[in-house]
């Protein structure tokens, strides 16, 4: 089911395309999305919120109109074809304020043993960390780059650097993500075209407990919080960073992982991991 609509009270929106770039970000109802949501609304740009929650869009689209953003609410389900469809539709209408910006947020990992989780559940991770993703890249770059301006800023993680034993299917759909990422930005190098991987470390969000893992001990160096993920996410896109990992902790783990022997990587992040369940 995929809607676009106006405001809880029921006066028509602005809307995004008074002059204004326009972001469009997906899972912007909560988590990173959210914050990145209002770090687009801070810098200037008109937005198209994506989600399934509703009711969660309304009211941040009412929060960033009072700050002067327009905004467009497009409830989509990006597990289903017809949510991608709608989404891609948006990013290629002509008849619509053009997208500027695409923000791939939208995402969520299982924690298990592989062979326990569901079948469903882990296909299910994949239509949304890789199927939603690649299509709506797929939609947005050609406008991107005839136009010569705009960008891509897909959220990868910090899972993207390793295998993930107990978040297996999740570490392989963000190593795609940063592996994609990487090279579609090789391939538009010199066209105007900005894209960028963001890839946070563990950030205290809705994910948690949509994943099932433990929330005692979401404090400590490796925690962030998600207006500091979007911040430095943000930031990072704009200066056309090609990865951004925010953070100091998790800067100095993706260094440690590229020089430690597989094997190793693999254990530590298994014990790492094991913690959460
Ligand atoms: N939190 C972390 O520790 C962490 C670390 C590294 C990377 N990340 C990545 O950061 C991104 C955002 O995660 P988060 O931590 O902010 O999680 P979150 O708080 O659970 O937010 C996830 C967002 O994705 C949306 N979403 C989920 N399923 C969807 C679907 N089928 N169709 C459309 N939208 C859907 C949710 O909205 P609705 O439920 O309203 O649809 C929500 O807005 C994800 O890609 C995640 O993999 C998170």
């Amino acid at each position: 089911m995929t809607t676009a609509s106006h405001p809880p009270d029921g006066s028509p929106t602005a809307g995004p395309g008074a002059g204004r770039p326009v972001a469009l970000v997906t899972g912007a109802s909560g988590g990173i999305g959210e914050e990145l949501a209002r770090q687009a609304a801070l810098d200037g740009h008109d937005l198209v919120l994506v989600a399934r929650s509703r009711d969660r869009l309304d009211h941040l689209a009412a929060e960033l109109e009072r700050a002067g953003a327009g905004v467009e609410v497009l409830t989509a389900d990006l597990q289903t074809d017809a949510g991608i469809g709608a989404v891609a539709d948006r990013l290629t209408a002509t008849g619509s304020p053009v997208v500027d910006v695409l923000v791939n947020n939208a995402g969520y990992g299982s924690v298990g043993a592989f062979a326990e989780l569901s079948p469903d559940g882990l296909a299910g991770e994949i239509t949304l960390n890789i199927m939603a993703l690649m299509r709506l890249t797929r939609a947005a770059l050609p406008g991107m780059l005839h136009r010569r301006r705009g960008g891509i800023l897909n959220v990868a993680s910090l899972a993207s650097f390793l295998p993930g034993p107990g978040m297996a299917n999740y570490s392989a759909t963000k190593a795609y993500v940063l592996s994609l990422t990487e090279a579609i930005r090789e391939e538009v190098t010199g066209s105007g075209v900005r894209i960028t991987a963001l890839c946070p470390g563990y950030t205290r969000t809705g994910f948690q407990e949509r994943a099932g893992v433990r929330t005692q001990g979401l404090s400590g160096p490796a925690w962030q919080s998600a207006p500091e993920v979007a911040a430095a996410g943000w930031a990072g896109f704009r200066r056309g960073d090609d990865v951004v990992v925010p953070g100091i902790y998790n800067k100095i783990s993706v260094s440690t992982i590229r020089l430690t022997p597989r094997p190793l990587v693999r254990k530590v992040a298994a014990t790492s991991i094991r913690r959460l369940h």
